[in-house]
């Protein structure tokens, strides 16, 4: 069997609800660039990554206005009315270039502070694995279970939760079967380990660093541009 390549797949479809900017949040400003600048940059910066696809709204008009990271081919499709649509939609572009087993990264466009020694020791972790997996961090709060009427119903054994991050990392085919038949069973995922979970796989979790934020709401702004800087100091 030939060596897996590795594919980006970028879901950047979303209308940023949470965010109410008045324009998608990954094209807001950061650190002097686009959220999705941003994002492109750190996902190519492995150069294992053979190409990018990028799914966009229906009505994106801003695609056209950034800076693609060179050395990395990039191909853009139209998303669909959830991330999952999204990432389906890329998933069926990468058909015709990747071979059913290659890998796929899949990276929300909002996460731009994905540092680049968690995306290779993902890349490294899951490189023989039969699955596939995510990058994921422990809780480390409390964690409450509510009831009726905002009301405490029990605490949660915190040990063994896991917010779940990404690159989620999967095989092509196993990907887009799980995520297919997730959807046209009417099953909500909300990320791809979900999907494959459903379909009966047990991802595999890699412990990422806590500054990989999805940008969600207008406070995270100014962390991730923390975030940020303070990586570059080192
Ligand atoms: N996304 C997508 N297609 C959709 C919905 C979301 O590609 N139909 C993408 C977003 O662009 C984002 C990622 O999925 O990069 C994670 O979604 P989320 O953080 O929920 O972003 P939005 O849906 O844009 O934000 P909100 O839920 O606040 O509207
Ligand atoms: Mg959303």
């Amino acid at each position: 069997m030939d060596t897996p390549r590795y594919w980006g797949v970028i879901p950047a479809a979303g209308q940023g609800t949470r965010m109410g900017a008045g324009r998608p949040k990954q094209y807001l400003e950061l650190a002097g660039r686009r959220v999705l600048e941003h994002t492109l940059e750190r996902l190519a910066a492995d150069p294992r990554i053979a190409g990018i696809v990028v799914a966009l709204g229906p009505d994106d008009a801003d695609w056209g206005r950034l800076a693609i990271p060179a050395g990395v081919e990039v191909r853009t499709v139209t998303g669909g009315a959830e991330r999952c649509h999204s990432v389906l939609n890329a998933l069926e572009s990468l058909g015709g270039r990747a071979a059913p087993t290659d890998w796929v990264l899949v990276h929300d466009a909002a996460r731009p502070c994905l540092r680049p020694a968690d995306l290779s020791r993902l890349l490294d972790t899951l490189a023989d694995d039969p699955v596939g997996g995510l990058l994921a961090l422990p809780v480390r709060d409390t964690m409450k279970r509510a009831g009726t009427g905002d009301r405490v119903e029990a605490t949660v054994d915190r040990a063994g939760l896991w917010h779940a991050l990404t690159p989620q990392m999967f095989r092509l085919r196993a990907l887009r079967e799980a995520l297919g038949k997730a959807i046209a069973a009417g099953v909500l995922v909300t990320d791809e380990a979900a999907a494959m979970e459903w379909a009966g796989h047990r991802p595999r979790l890699v412990v990422g660093a806590g500054d990989n934020l999805k940008i969600t709401r207008p406070e995270d702004l100014p962390l991730a541009e923390y975030y940020l800087a303070r990586q570059f100091q080192g």
